[in-house]
């Protein structure tokens, strides 16, 4: 299968996936016809493509900021014919900002972001108030947010973060808890076979 071309600096919306650059100057709000179901950070695409599979009703947006990766996920859902899914190579901080319009979310599903394990980096975790308070604007009221992750300190700041602007789904404890068919990233079936602890925590929009 043919990868489009991209000049990486301009906005480009091609078959399937759509290009963001790093700086978004000037660019506008897409339109959608129909509510999405977001992923950020979904790397080799091995989750997603999965879900839109599954759920050829809904509208699947894979959020992937590294090229080579973005190219996967492309691939992976052209070749099994996952035509519900929008592969966006960029960041989620650009599409959240400058991309989606007023509140379109249903659901969004952050599998392993980039732990960032040393205290001195955890600015850069995707996970900040910033961030979630500009992304529950594009929510859709009652949508909900699931966030999983094995690193404990990544967890905490979860919690911290969302609780400010989400309310927890799931009773206490929260976390822990391995949803029934919830599928499975690469980074999961990698960190199960190590026996890492899971942890996902689900909040909903107000
Ligand atoms: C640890 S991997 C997890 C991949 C996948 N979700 C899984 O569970 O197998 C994290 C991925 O997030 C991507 N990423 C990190 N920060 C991002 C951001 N701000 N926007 C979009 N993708 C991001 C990285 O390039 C990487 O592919």
């Amino acid at each position: 299968m043919e990868f489009p071309w991209w000049d990486k600096k301009s906005v480009s919306l091609f078959d399937q996936i759509l290009f963001l650059p790093p700086v978004m100057e000037g660019a506008l709000p897409l339109a959608f016809e129909q509510e999405l179901f977001v992923e950020f950070c979904s790397g080799n695409g091995l989750w997603i493509v999965q879900k839109a599979l599954e759920n050829p009703q809904n509208l699947w947006i894979a959020v992937e900021k590294k090229l080579e990766r973005a190219k996967k996920i492309w691939n992976r859902a052209k070749r099994l014919g996952a035509n519900n899914l929008l592969v966006v190579c960029g960041s989620a901080e650009n599409l959240v900002t400058a991309i989606l319009p007023g509140p379109i979310v249903k659901e969004v599903f952050i599998n392993f972001p980039d732990p960032w394990p040393k205290a001195r980096h955890a600015k850069h975790r995707l996970i900040q108030e910033t961030f979630v308070t500009e992304l529950q604007k594009k929510m859709l009221p009652g949508g909900k947010i699931t966030f999983v992750t094995d690193h404990a300190p990544y967890l905490e700041q979860g919690l911290t973060v969302f609780e400010k602007t989400m309310k927890p789904l799931l009773p206490e404890p929260f976390y822990g808890k391995d949803p029934e068919n919830y599928g499975c990233s690469f980074f999961e079936e990698m960190w199960r076979k190590k026996n890492k602890t899971i942890h996902y925590t689900v909040y909903a929009n107000h």
